[in-house]
């Protein structure tokens, strides 16, 4: 624990659609990282804000070329790893599964069911295999700061709730919305896993501000989703989204927090070393 303590926190912003920068970043540099998994999603914004050492990734990279099963997610957390981030924010544009989440509301998640199924999951496929817990897959203390610091500039926000992760790129039927919400689910998106797990493999904490931008399409008295709609909340979004990290980072930069459920995800992994031929 000391050990991990002794480290300055560097915070790693993961913008979604509608965030694709940090504006009074200080020292500000795009900077190419090379990972074995491949290119990240683009380079890597480096500086620091209020003292605070950042980094920021553009998830589907700047002007948005990357649709999400084409995303490469383990360039990007690997990425972020190497550029030293300690604590993730993770921005997402969602649809809402739940009436009282309407467009605009700010969902600090806390749970995940994972549907994706044409990405790639784990840093440990070949060789060792590790399967670490994902019972708790995102930083309370992440949660508490972004709650707190939302509150302060009366940004609507709801503290837990399950992001339903759906490959995509087709928005969801009527029947698969129905089913989710019969599930309990929160909200849904195309973008957090495998990236949740990865981070969690990795050793990273992790937080996810899921921003609805629709009810989907079970909402019998709102139209179903449509571009314009989405893109419409999406850019009041993104400005509380701005609003959010530059009072968070701050915060988290003060001193150095430690989850272990992230910080010690190894240490508690099950390990299977790999088989002597
Ligand atoms: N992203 C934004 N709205 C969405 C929706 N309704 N379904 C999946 N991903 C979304």
């Amino acid at each position: 624990m000391s050990a991990h303590s002794e480290v300055q926190p560097v915070i790693g912003i993961v913008g979604g659609s509608g965030l694709y920068d940090i504006d009074g970043l200080e020292n500000k540099e795009w900077r190419k990282v090379e990972t074995p998994w491949g290119d990240p999603s683009d380079e890597l914004l480096f500086g620091v804000f209020e003292g605070v050492k950042c980094v920021f990734l553009p998830r589907h990279g700047r002007g948005h070329p990357i649709p999400p099963s084409r995303l490469n997610f383990r360039a990007n957390i690997d990425a972020l790893k190497r550029a030293g981030v300690t604590d993730i924010l993770s921005l997402s544009a969602v649809g809402s599964l739940k009436e009282n989440l309407p467009p605009g509301e700010f969902v600090l998640v806390d749970q995940f069911i994972d549907r994706s199924f044409a990405r790639e999951k784990s840093f440990f496929e070949t060789g060792c295999v590790a399967h670490v817990s994902m019972a708790d897959p995102v930083s309370a203390r992440l949660l508490d700061v972004l709650e707190a610091e939302a509150k302060k500039l009366q940004i609507s926000v709801t503290r837990g709730g399950t992001y339903l992760v759906m490959e995509g790129p087709q928005f969801s039927t009527r029947a698969e919305s129905e089913l989710y919400r019969s599930w309990g689910c929160s909200v849904i998106g195309m973008t957090n896993m495998p990236e949740a797990k990865l981070a969690r493999e990795a050793e990273m904490n992790y937080a996810t501000v899921a921003m609805v931008t629709d009810f989907d399409c079970w909402h019998t008295e709102h139209d179903s989703v449509t571009v314009e709609s989405v893109v419409k909340v999406m850019s009041g979004n993104a400005d509380k989204a701005r609003r959010l990290v530059k009072a968070v980072i701050p915060v988290l930069g003060q001193k150095r927090g430690v989850d272990l459920s992230a910080e010690r995800a190894l240490d508690h992994a099950l390990i299977t070393a790999p088989e002597k031929r």
